[in-house]
C-alpha cells in the first residue's frame, strides 16, 4: 500500500524514473578521486547561510570536489531550477538544503530519476512523500523539535516571573526548521502553566523581517515579556525593535533563540539574550565523510543527526571566537 502511494506521488509530481534505477533504492555512487558536486543553496541573506556555503567551499579541495554552487536568492522555484541545471551539467552527487518541505520535492525526485544520489543537508523535505534510503540517501542535520524543546526547557528553568507572555517569531513558512522548532517549543512550554503564547508570526528567518514583525506585535501585545525566535537573526531584529520602543531586553523581556551566531553570543554576553540553542551550519566536512562512506558501500542511516550545544551566559564568551 505504501509503495503504491509513493509511486502515485512520484507520478503526480510528473517525475519519471530512468532505466536501471529501482524505485526502492537510491542511485549508487562510484568510488573516484574527484566528484562533480552540486550544492544548491537557498539564499545568502544571513550569516548562517553564508557560513554553510563557505563550509562547502572550504571542504571542496580536500574532498576532491569540483563544486558547482548556486544561490536561489530565497526562491524555492529558483532552487528547483538550479538543481535542474546541475543535473544538466552532469553532477555526480547533489547536496541540497531544501528551502521549504513541499516545493523542493520535484528537485529530489528529478535527481533520483537522473541517477544522482542526493543528500539533504540542514533542512528536509516532506518525508510523507520522499523518504531517506529511497528518494534521497539521508538527511544530515539537527533535531529541530529537540532544539525547540531545549529552548523551552531553558525558559521554564530560568524565568523568574509569575506569568510569561510569549511572542513567537517563526521561520520560513513551510520549512522543516520552522515547523519543528514551533512544535518542540510550543508543546513543551505549554506544559508549564505560567506561560501563554499570545502571538506567533513568521519573520522568514530574516533580521529585518523579525524587527518589523516585532514592532507590529509589540503594539498589539505591549504586555509581552518573552520572545521566542526560531533563529538568531530574527531575535537580533526583535531586540532592535524592543530597544527602539524603550524596552530593556534581558531585563524586562527575556529573549530565547536558536543558532549560535556571533551576534547572538555577543547579545548573551551583553545581557540582552538569555539563550541560543546551537544549530551548526558547518556541514562541509560531514557531507564529505558521509558521501565517501556511501560511495564505499557503507549503509548510511536515513538521518545523520548533528548534536547541538546550548549557549548561555555560562559559556558564550568561551565560544564567541569560533562563531560566525
Ligand atoms: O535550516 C536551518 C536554519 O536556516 C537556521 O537556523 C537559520 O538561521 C537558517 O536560515
Amino acid at each position: 500500500m505504501k509503495r503504491r502511494i509513493l509511486l502515485g506521488s512520484a507520478i503526480a509530481l510528473g517525475m519519471g524514473l530512468s532505466a536501471g534505477v529501482s524505485m526502492a533504492e537510491t542511485p549508487p555512487l562510484e568510488v573516484k578521486d574527484t566528484y562533480r558536486v552540486g550544492f544548491a543553496q537557498m539564499e545568502s541573506n544571513n550569516p548562517w547561510r553564508i557560513a554553510e556555503t563557505k563550509s562547502f567551499h572550504d571542504t571542496a579541495e580536500s574532498c576532491g570536489w569540483e563544486l558547482i554552487a548556486t544561490d536561489a536568492a530565497g526562491s524555492a522555484a529558483k532552487q528547483v531550477a538550479d538543481v535542474d541545471s546541475m543535473i544538466a551539467q552532469g553532477i555526480d552527487v547533489l547536496f541540497l538544503p531544501p528551502r521549504e518541505e513541499k516545493p523542493l520535492l520535484p528537485a529530489v525526485m528529478k535527481a533520483k530519476a537522473a541517477g544522482i544520489p542526493t543528500f539533504l543537508v540542514d533542512r528536509s523535505v516532506d518525508e510523507a512523500v520522499a523518504q531517506p534510503g529511497e528518494h534521497f540517501v539521508a538527511f544530515l542535520g539537527s533535531d529541530f523539535i529537540e532544539q525547540g524543546e531545549r529552548a523551552a526547557d531553558w525558559l521554564s528553568a530560568n524565568f523568574s516571573g509569575d506569568k510569561g507572555i510569549i511572542v513567537e517569531l517563526e521561520g520560513t513558512t513551510g520549512s522543516s526548521p520552522a515547523n519543528d522548532r514551533k512544535k518542540g517549543f510550543d508543546d513543551k512550554i505549554l506544559q508549564d502553566d505560567r506561560f501563554e503564547i499570545v502571538a506567533s508570526q513568521t519573520g522568514d528567518f530574516a533580521r529585518d523581517m523579525g524587527r518589523q514583525v516585532m514592532e507590529t506585535l509589540l503594539q498589539a501585545h505591549p504586555e509581552v515579556n518573552v520572545v521566542y525566535a526560531h533563529n538568531d537573526e530574527m531575535a537580533i531584529g526583535a531586540i532592535q525593535a524592543l530597544e527602539l520602543a524603550g524596552r530593556k531586553p534581558g531585563e524586562d523581556i527575556t529573549i530565547v533563540s536558536i543558532d549560535g551566531t556571533r551576534d547572538a553570543l555577543q547579545a548573551i554576553i551583553d545581557g540582552k539574550m538569555g539563550v541560543t540553542v546551537e544549530s551548526s551550519p558547518f556541514f562541509g566536512p560531514l557531507a564529505c565523510d558521509v558521501m565517501k562512506r556511501y560511495a564505499a558501500g557503507e549503509e548510511i542511516p536515513g538521518w545523520v543527526k548533528v548534536e547541538d550545544r546550548v549557549f548561555t551566559i555560562d559559556n558564550a564568551a568561551d565560544h564567541i571566537d569560533e562563531a560566525y
